[in-house]
């Protein structure tokens, strides 16, 4: 596996590569990795012939008051485990190579972004598209690999490829969790020994959600307030940022499940923030 930090030498790499006969994929991260990470890298290796892999901090999609300064790290160990997974390159450039200080040109996508993260991350998803967007460019791949994790963020970033007319295919893959059920996040390391426990209760909420609407119960409302319930009995040291039953494409609330639906949380426990989400069907 090569490293490489400057952005010129990538682009002059991946330029050449994009006019030759392989399938280049591209998995973007922030680092310190776990098995959600692993598992788009994984899938990369399968499916194309060159896999690149970002590593970058991206300051622009954090807010003032939340947690860039202490983002958890840890090079050396990154490394390995791409190395391990048979990743063929790892860009991590500086923050200086990617953000001059006169940098003033943004992407953003208002639209998607009044909704669940959007909502209280002011800013976050102006600062992913256009990271996103640089990274593209940068790295120009046939496929690019993100997570469902994130959904919100899968959803922005395949509409701002469909409006800008970006030459890359985006591939959503499935939640890793862990053996509890807890969605596996860097983040994670945030937690103390209780609130880890406690967390496991978010997917636990989010398979019972999933159960009283197979049972019949289709109306947003009542879910969204048995699961507020059963969260502040079960996760008694978090604070529910939000609880939302939305429309998988628009991202939009929806008072009534017709079909699917998206089923997304976040909640704050401790030091963390964690995020998680679970797809509702409607039996016809
Ligand atoms: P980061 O949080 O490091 O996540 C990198 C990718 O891993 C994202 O596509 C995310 O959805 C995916 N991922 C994280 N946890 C996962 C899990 N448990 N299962 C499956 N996939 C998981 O997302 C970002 O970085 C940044 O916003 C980025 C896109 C790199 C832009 O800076």
């Amino acid at each position: 596996m090569e490293i490489i930090k400057d952005p010129k030498q990538i682009q002059d790499l991946t330029m050449q590569l994009r006019c030759s006969d392989k399938v280049v994929s591209f998995v973007p991260t922030m680092g310190y990795f776990h098995e959600g990470h692993l598992s788009l890298m994984r899938w990369a290796r399968e499916n194309s012939d060159i896999v690149f892999v970002s590593l970058f901090v991206n300051p622009t999609q954090f807010g003032p008051k939340e947690d860039f300064n202490r983002y958890p790290k840890d090079f050396e160990r990154d490394k390995n485990l791409a190395e391990e997974v048979g990743v063929d390159y790892l860009f991590a450039p500086e923050k200086n190579d990617m953000y001059t200080d006169d940098h003033c040109t943004w992407v953003n996508s208002p639209k998607l972004s009044q909704y669940l993260c959007g909502k209280s991350r002011p800013g976050h998803f102006q600062g992913v598209c256009t990271i996103v967007l640089k990274l593209f460019n940068l790295i120009n791949p046939h496929i690019a690999v993100f997570g469902e994790k994130d959904y919100q963020q899968l959803v922005i970033i395949k509409k701002m490829v469909e409006d800008l007319n970006i030459p890359v295919k985006i591939v959503g893959r499935p939640i890793v969790r862990e053996p509890d059920g807890l969605a596996m996040s860097s983040r994670n390391a945030y937690l103390t020994e209780k609130e880890r426990k406690e967390a496991s209760q978010i997917y636990k909420g989010l398979q019972k959600a999933q159960k009283w609407v197979k049972k019949g119960l289709i109306d947003s409302e009542s879910i969204i307030s048995k699961l507020t319930e059963c969260y502040m009995e079960n996760i008694p040291s978090g604070e529910i940022d939000y609880i939302e039953i939305v429309d998988p494409d628009k991202l939009k609330p929806v008072q009534k499940i017709k079909d699917r639906a998206i089923l997304a949380v976040a909640i704050y426990l401790g030091k963390a923030r964690l995020i998680d989400n679970i797809m509702l069907e409607v039996k016809k």
